[in-house]
């Protein structure tokens, strides 16, 4: 059982009982199933494993080092948008000759430590860009490989913040421009077009976008072919959206079909770059309860977690369910589950019906992706600990923040 279940109404991730780990760890904690983290991906090799593959694990949903380590060892190659990421997978033993650099701003020295590691691909977002790409290689004596991200302009149907390929977002180069480009890069010197990219958007619960946006790429593919330009890789981006509350998320073999037919007979390598399908739904949060505030229109439940820890509610009003660690036998009532900071924003869930008292745990579900990779130190607080189950074994794998770390590195003045 590699999803939080009860044993004796205990919530368990794994063999280890939620309770026990926050008395000795303290909270607020993330904790992530091994198992899960395995089955998410096999799940994925499974699925495309009738076409020529690589899957490239998005660091930015969860970036910690046990987390790359782990999928490197079970062969991922990875998605990143920064040296730091880049630095991170290095450090976890990631192979660099599977890493592929998405984003929209790369800087020089991003480049050049790229160039250095000999990582798979570049994909460029635009002609500055590719210009500049093609300058810092020659100055180290290295020829890039370099995919464009072509913006196909589909509706991805997921919340606006997330969805990436629409024409009006910041994200690739206008499909109908690509093919000037791919020229204007076949004829540039330190440059090797090796792939085409795109990616429409985060969440996506329904298949049918991703097959639009494939059937425009495979088309400029083709254009690009029949003109000489032959590529070796195509890459479809993210990965398929996950159930927070209940939605049916894609199914994953499904989409292996839908790509399968399509490769079927094709030269080039598919590339995928999931991130929330492989770890969203193999890790929680937990947080204890401080105070209830009980009064005539709502009842608050103040949890020692905050927006700092899991932004998503407070900045897509995104939905987590929360569910209490031990069941007891109180009355349930309904409370907004807030955190400590000074912000109407910070809360968790709002209108949760819930049986607590203080000091109660509560866990916050589906909290492995884009939880603690988009943590801060807001309201100067320390960052959880994080944990990753194995069985009944626990791995501490981050260590909670000090206040004296979070302090290092600061002056006052003369
Ligand atoms: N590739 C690229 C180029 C991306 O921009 C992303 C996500 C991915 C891959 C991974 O997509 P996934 O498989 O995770 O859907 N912070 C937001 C999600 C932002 C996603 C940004 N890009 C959230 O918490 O929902």
């Amino acid at each position: 059982m590699n999803a939080p279940h009860r044993i004796d109404g205990r919530l368990h991730l794994e063999g280890v009982a939620l309770d026990t780990l926050a008395e000795r760890c303290g909270t607020p904690l993330y904790v992530y199933s091994r198992a899960a983290l395995e089955a998410a991906y096999r799940a994925y090799e499974e699925a495309f494993a009738a076409t020529p593959h690589l899957i490239c694990y998005a660091v930015k949903a969860n970036s910690s080092l046990a987390l790359l380590n782990l999928f490197a060892r079970m062969g991922a190659g990875f998605d990143i948008v920064s040296g730091g990421e880049l630095a991170r997978v290095l450090s976890a033993q990631g192979d660099p000759r599977k890493v592929v650099f998405s984003g929209v701003g790369k800087r020089v020295d991003e480049m050049r430590a790229a160039l250095e590691a000999g990582i798979l691909c570049f994909n460029v977002e635009s002609t500055s860009e590719l210009h500049r790409l093609n300058r810092v290689a020659g100055e180290l004596g290295k020829v890039a490989p370099v995919s464009f991200r072509v913006n196909p302009d589909v509706d991805p149907k997921t919340h606006p913040y997330i969805s990436t390929g629409l024409k009006e977002n910041k994200f690739g180069v206008p499909i109908a421009e690509a093919p000037a480009l791919y020229r204007t890069a076949a004829a540039l010197p330190h440059i090797r077009v090796t792939g085409i990219d795109c990616h429409i958007g985060s969440q996506l619960l329904d298949l049918s976008p991703l097959a639009d946006a494939a059937d425009r790429v495979f088309a400029l593919v083709d254009a690009l072919a029949a003109e000489g330009i032959a590529l070796e890789h195509i890459d479809l981006g993210g990965g398929v959206g996950i159930s927070y509350r209940g939605e049916t998320a894609p199914d994953l073999a499904g989409y292996g079909r839908v790509l399968a037919e399509r490769f079927a007979g094709r030269r080039e390598t598919l590339i995928v770059e999931p991130g929330r399908s492989l770890v969203g739904n193999a890790g929680l949060l937990l947080a204890r309860v401080e105070y209830l505030k009980l009064g005539a229109d709502k009842n608050f439940a103040i949890v020692d977690a905050a927006m700092n820890d899991l932004m998503r509610p407070a900045l897509y009003e995104a939905y987590h369910e929360i569910v209490e660690v031990i069941a007891r036998p109180l009355p349930k009532r309904r409370y907004d589950v807030v955190g400590p900071i000074c912000e109407t924003g910070d809360f968790l869930g709002s209108a949760r019906e819930l049986s607590l008292d203080e000091g109660d745990l509560v866990a916050l579900l589906s909290s492995g992706a884009y939880g603690m990779s988009m943590s801060s130190n807001y309201n100067s607080r320390p960052r959880a600990a994080e944990i990753l189950v194995d069985k009944k074994e626990i791995h501490l794998i981050r260590e909670r923040e000090t206040q004296e770390g979070l302090m290092a590195g600061e002056r006052l003045l003369d």
